[in-house]
């Protein structure tokens, strides 16, 4: 699908802008909303460690805090678009807040692969509600 190409080139592109002086690793994420806005993010890292942001909760704050809380999919990827990376299991309870019902595109060797956030959190924390 061209969409699923497309917001992975604008990960891939957005991943140049990380602040990752520690580890070195570069990632970038753009954020599909339901009314067709694209956020973009990228890691931001910090000299005491805890701290670093993740490049997909990057790109939700941005969102969100623009009054944007319906996405649909989210990018995932490095510089080098032939790299599979997924998101962390800190950011997939992120993005079960905000879209569960939707999806998390990875490159596997460019091309695009489409996951739901669901199965790939199927247990995510809530406060004791049903996520259905
Ligand atoms: N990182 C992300 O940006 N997204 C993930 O889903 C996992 C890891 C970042 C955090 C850190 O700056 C670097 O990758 C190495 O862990």
């Amino acid at each position: 699908m061209e969409e699923n190409k497309q917001l992975l080139e604008i990960a891939s592109k957005a991943a140049k802008y990380a602040y990752a002086p520690y580890s070195d690793f570069k990632v970038g994420a753009a954020l599909l909303t339901d009314d067709g806005l694209v956020f973009t993010g990228c890691n931001i890292e910090n000299a005491s460690y805890g701290l670093c942001n993740c490049a997909e909760r990057t790109a939700v704050f941005k969102a969100v805090s623009e009054a944007k809380t319906n996405f649909k999919k989210i990018a995932v990827a490095v510089e080098d678009i032939n790299k599979t990376v997924y998101p962390c299991g800190a950011c997939l309870q992120v993005l079960a807040e905000f879209m569960y019902d939707g999806s998390v595109i990875i490159s596997r060797n460019g091309v695009p692969e489409e996951i739901k956030v669901k199965d790939m959190l199927p247990y995510n924390f809530t406060l004791g509600e049903k996520n259905e």
